[in-house]
Parts: structure tokens; C-alpha cells; sequence
């Protein structure tokens, strides 16, 4: 939530920071707002909407300036208004800060400072703003050691003053930040993103740190201003991976980066010979593997629809009971937790709030915790005792896809690791390991289907219900299915396994209420056809995912989208693509922010 970039160094620092919110934006797109020493003096300007409006506002101004800070809003404290967007400034309007996170005792610390001090926003980080002033004797750095001091909550933040020109400070807590070292600059963001055009080398900041910095300096403290020692890491990913490479959208590239990223998740993981998969970043000695008894998968939205595909994967091929835990409900529920209990953090960003919140109650119990991650060098997988990145590459649009695919082969990848070592064997294994091999390639054939897909979205754009049924390894796929639906065509959707239908959900069922049902040759499609049929009688309207060449989905549907087979616990990888290019093209049709749908924010970063 909300997007934070800042510059110091010798170029003009007013396009870095644009083009760095545009990288952001996903991360909250309700107003922007940047702040540049310019000229001797501290000029901010802010605009509600997209940072299109803001980069409007700033067009006719003069801005040389070679340090500035830079924020792109997802409102949590005040509503969508200029005064509540960042940077905030204190009554001097000489200091100005950009921060994400919530400030929990604002209300408190609002208080104590009313007296001497006026505050013209409704946000909590404005209270900030006023807490460096009250602390600051000449010395930024200590005036944001002293000021935190009192903090309750969370905050990433970058701070400056303007009677400070060579200097930046930022400061970590629950939030994300990210330092990158140019020659002779600087760069300090929420995410990697905005800094690849100009450096890949990077310094994660930790929970409790402050960076102070100046064009050729940085300095790692923590509030007692005790030296921290960090390292400098290589980031892999470049530019031209985050962009949309002639797709009209994020979303419909990275819809088609599927078959690609896929291999780069299995790619050195696979053993073909021995029938199992080889994961380094468990870190668990065979002894360990063997004394797991229970797993715990834990995660939210469609990442916990990945989750919901890889416990059938590890009950399936490891036969080790596994449970799949949504974080905001596993944080509080006292969850039972033992030694034997391995915990895998299961999030495309990495940063989830109630995520992180989950793993860390997890961890305390004495679980193994695991972190199964896209984004390199996040907090869930800097805070895990191991894990696996996915290898999706940058995903920007709000609406997960290749993220999920890629979550779902890690698991499986996992799944198959943990039953090679107990009791699945090796013809079993080398069967997967194939099969697996295979899902490029058929990703591709369903890929090639889109403008099919488009002309079903059409057809169906005006109805404002759907339903999506799956049974066994499909349900996951249908809840996902309807999730894509509904958060970027605002649409209603609903996803049930569709056995569950005569016990109260076909009341439901009428002309004007489309189904769509996933159908394809497993063990269950005997069960599903029977449960097509009888939505067939109440004649909804019908959509079938079905394996190609089955005859009978043809005449039981009004429309058919066909998908290769595969082996029943892979489909999730093969049957969601349909689903995510449906919703899309609805979407579009209907005209929609596709990437950045409204009310909605990528990274998920306060609970
Ligand atoms: C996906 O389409 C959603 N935008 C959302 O459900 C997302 O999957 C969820 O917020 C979890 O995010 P994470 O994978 O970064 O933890």
C-alpha cells in the first residue's frame, strides 16, 4: 500500500521520481505528490488521481533540483483529497515526508503536539512531519531517531529538510524500503522497480534501521544509532522485464509470460532421472523432512487459491495432511503449532501484511516457516528460515496471474520433493516430472485461443452474476476463476465445488445467471457432469472448460473453451488460463482500469 521513491544525487531529480511512481503505482493510485529542493527552497506539489494528474501539475514548473522525495497514495488515514496527500510538511514547511504504513498512536501524539503545532491533513504520517520538527535541533538524522522513538505501528519513510540540503534520511519498520547505489547518488524506494533503469545494486533496509544519505554516503544505524553493517546485493531482474512490451496492459503481458516464467521456476529443480524435484532453499536435512507431520500453507487471495492447488498436490504425493491457512484469520486464531508443523509462507509480493503477521505467530510456536516468494529480498523472504523465489519475474498488474501459476509449480515442485523421500515412487515421480515439462507448451495452445476467449466476453459482458464450479483440483481453479472475475470487471462472482449446489446454491440458478464450470478428464468428471446437467435443466446459461475433444461438453453447453490434458494435479496450471484471459477481456470490454482496478492495491502492506 502507497509507493514511495526518492532521489539525491546530481541529475534532476523531478523525472526519476515520476518515472519511479509510474513503476509504483500499482501500489496505490489514489493521489501523488513529490517534494524537490529546488533552488534553495523546498517546493512540493500534490494532485489527487493517477500520477498522470500529478506529472500534469508539474509541467509548466522549473525543477532542477537533485534531491527529492516522491509518494503514490492508497488512502488508509483521511480520504482521497490534495491535504491528505504525501509528502506531508511541517508547520515550517521545511521538512516533508513520504511514508507508508499506519502510525497506530497518531491520535495520541496528534494530541500532545496540538499545542504548538497546526495540522491541515487528516493522516496519521502528518503527525510525523510534526514530530521530526519538535525533535530537530540541526541534526535531521537525530531528530528522526528521537521522533521514531514514540512511533507505534509501521512505517517505511524518507524524510528531508530544507535546511539540509545533502541529505536523506529513511527509516524501516513493517514497511518495505529499498536503497540503490549509483556513482555518486542514491536511490530509496518501496520496491527494486523504479531504480533498475539506473542500477541493479541494492540494499535492503531491515525492520529497526535508518539509512542516512548523502551523494556519496551511506550511513545503516538503528534508533540508538548503533552502525549497522549491510551488504550490497545484485538485483536480476531489468527494465525491460517490467515493461508491457507492445500488450495494451500489464495484466494481458503477463497473462502471456506464462509459459516462459513457468520454465524459469522449474528450470535447475527437476530431476528427471530419479522422478522428483530438488528445492535447496528448504534448508532441512532428510531427518528434519522425515518428522514433518503436518503443513500448513498460508497466504491470501489468489494466493491462497495456488495454496488451495498444492494441498492436494502434498496430501496427494507425500500423503502429509496439510491445511491452507488465510492469514488475516490463521494471525489471531491461537493456531496449534508443534515442531513437527512446517509453515510455508505462500506471496507473490512478499510483503503482505497479515502474511508476514501469520508467519512470524508460526514461527514463535516453533513451526519450520518458509517462504515460497516472488519478489527477491522482500520481508517474508529475508524473515523465513528458507524458501523458494517463484521466478515470475515483475508482476505489475494489480490482478495476480503468472504469479499464481508459478506458485502452484513450486508447491507441486515441493510436493513432489517431500514424496520422493517418503512413499510416492519413481515411476510416479518420473510421470510428473514429464508432465510438468509439458505445461509450456500447452499453456501456449490455450494462449493461442484468446481472441476466442475475447468473442465469448461479448457475448456475456452485460450479465452482473456468474457462477464458477470445479470439483477436487478444479474448485481452486474456479475460485480463482471468479476472483480475476470480479476484481478487475467488478462484476459479482461466486465460486462453489460443485457438489455443494443442491444444498442451497441452486436456488440461484436461472437464465440470466451464467455458469461457468470446469470440466476436464479426471477422476471427478463423471461426478461434474452430473452437476452440469442439472444446471443445464435449470438453464443457466453454461460455459465449459473442457478437455479437447470431449463431445459431450459441447452438447451439454452453450459455449466450450478447450484445454489440453494433463495430469489431474497440474490442471490448475492449464484450466486458470481460459478463466484469467476471460476476465480480462471482459474487463476491457467493459472498459475497465484493468491494471489498476479501483479500491484495490498490489501489495497488500497494512492489515
Ligand atoms: C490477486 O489477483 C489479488 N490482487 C490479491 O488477491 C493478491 O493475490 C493478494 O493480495 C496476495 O498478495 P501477495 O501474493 O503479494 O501476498
Amino acid at each position: 500500500m502507497c509507493g514511495i521513491v526518492a532521489y539525491i544525487g546530481t541529475e534532476k531529480a523531478l523525472p526519476i521520481l515520476i518515472k519511479g511512481l509510474r513503476r509504483l503505482e500499482y501500489r496505490g493510485y489514489d493521489s501523488a505528490g513529490v517534494a524537490i529542493l529546488n533552488k534553495g527552497s523546498l517546493e512540493r506539489t500534490r494532485a489527487v488521481g493517477r500520477i498522470d494528474a500529478l506529472a500534469s501539475a508539474l509541467a509548466e514548473k522549473d525543477m532542477a533540483g537533485t534531491m527529492g522525495i516522491a509518494h503514490t497514495r492508497w488512502a488508509t488515514h483521511g480520504g482521497v483529497a490534495e491535504e491528505n496527500a504525501h509528502p506531508h510538511v511541517d508547520c515550517s514547511g521545511d521538512i516533508a515526508i513520504v511514508h507508508n504504513g499506519i502510525i497506530e498512536n497518531y491520535r495520541e501524539l496528534k494530541q500532545q503536539l496540538s499545542a504548538g503545532h497546526t495540522f491541515k491533513s487528516q493522516t496519521d504520517t502528518e503527525v510525523l512531519a510534526h514530530l521530526i520538527e519538535a525533535n530537530y535541533q540541526g541534526n535531521l538524522r537525530e531528530a528522526v531517531q528521537k521522533a521514531l522513538q514514540n512511533v507505534r505501528g509501521t512505517y517505511g519513510l524518507v524524510v528531508m529538510h530544507k535546511k539540509e540540503p545533502d541529505r536523506i534520511i529513511a527509516a524501516r519498520l513493517g514497511s518495505p524500503l529499498v536503497v540503490g547505489v549509483g556513482e555518486g547518488e542514491y536511490y530509496v524506494a518501496s520496491d527494486a522497480s523504479p531504480m533498475l533503469a539506473y542500477t541493479q545494486q541494492v540494499i535492503f533496509l531491515d525492520d529497526g534501521e535508518l539509512a542516512e544519505i548523502t551523494r556519496d554516503d551511506l550511513k545503516i544505524v538503528n534508533l540508538k544509532d548503533e552502525k549497522i553493517i549491510k551488504q550490497t546485493e545484485h538485483i536480476d531482474w531489468n527494465e525491460a522485464e517490467a515493461e508491457k512490451q507492445g500488450f495494451p496492459h500489464f495484466m494481458l503481458k503477463e497473462i502471456f509470460d506464462q509459459p516462459t516464467v513457468i520454465k524459469d521456476a522449474m528450470r535447475g529443480r527437476l530431476i528427471a532421472p530419479d522422478g522428483t524435484a530438488h528445492l535447496g532453499g528448504l534448508s532441512m536435512t532428510s531427518e528434519q523432512m522425515a518428522s514433518v507431520k503436518r503443513i500448513i500453507l498460508i497466504a491470501c487471495g489468489t494466493a491462497s487459491y495456488a495454496c488451495l492447488a498444492g494441498k492436494y498436490a502434498f496430501e496427494r504425493l507425500a500423503g502429509i495432511p496439510t491445511e491452507v491457512a488465510v492469514a488475516s484469520e490463521f494471525r489471531y486464531s491461537d493456531p496449534i503449532i508443534d515442531r513437527q508443523t512446517l509453515v510455508f509462507g505462500v506471496s507473490q509480493s512478499g510483503e503482505t501484511a497479515d502474511t508476514i503477521a501469520a508467519l512470524r505467530e508460526a514461527k514463535r510456536k516453533g513451526a519450520y516457516v518458509r517462504g515460497i516468494v516472488n519478489v527477491v529480498g522482500s520481508t517474508i523472504a529475508r524473515e523465513t528460515d528458507g524458501g523458494t523465489y517463484i521466478h515470475a519475474g515483475p508482476e505489475l498488474a494489480v490482478a495476480s496471474t503468472k504469479a499464481y501459476t508459478n506458485m502452484v509449480t513450486v508447491l507441486l515442485m515441493y510436493a513432489l520433493q517431500f514424496g520422493r523421500s517418503r512413499r510416492l515412487t519413481v515411476a510416479t515421480g518420473e510421470r510428473l516430472v514429464k508432465a510438468l515439462l509439458e505445461i509450456p507448451e500447452k499453456m501456449q495452445l490455450v494462449l493461442k485461443q484468446s481472441d476466442v476467449i475475447k468473442q465469448l466476453a461479448e457475448k456475456y459482458k452485460a450479465y452482473s452474476d456468474f457462477l464458477y464450479l470445479g470439483r477436487g483440483i478444479n474448485f481452486p481453479v474456479a475460485l480463482e476463476g471468479s476472483h480475476k472475475l470480479k476484481e478487475i470487471s467488478y462484476i459479482h462472482s461466486e465460486a462453489y465445488p460443485a457438489g455443494e449446489m443442491k444444498h442451497g446454491v441452486n436456488a440461484l440458478l436461472s437464465p440470466e445467471f451464467p455458469v461457468v464450470a470446469i470440466l476436464t478428464s479426471n477422476a471427478l468428471y463423471d461426478k461434474m457432469r452430473s452437476n452440469i446437467e442439472e444446471i443445464r435443466a435449470r438453464r443457466a446459461p453454461l460455459i465449459i472448460v473442457a478437455t479437447e475433444g470431449d463431445a459431450a461438453a459441447r452438447e451439454l453447453s452453450d459455449d466450450v473453451v478447450s484445454v489440453p490434458p494433463t495430469m489431474e494435479l497440474l490442471e490448475p496450471l492449464i484450466n486458470t488460463i481460459p478463466l484469467q484471459l476471460f476476465a480480462y477481456h471482459v474487463a476491457t470490454i467493459l472498459g475497465r482500469d484493468v491494471d489498476r482496478p479501483r479500491n484495490l492495491a498490489k501489495s497488500v502492506t497494512v492489515e
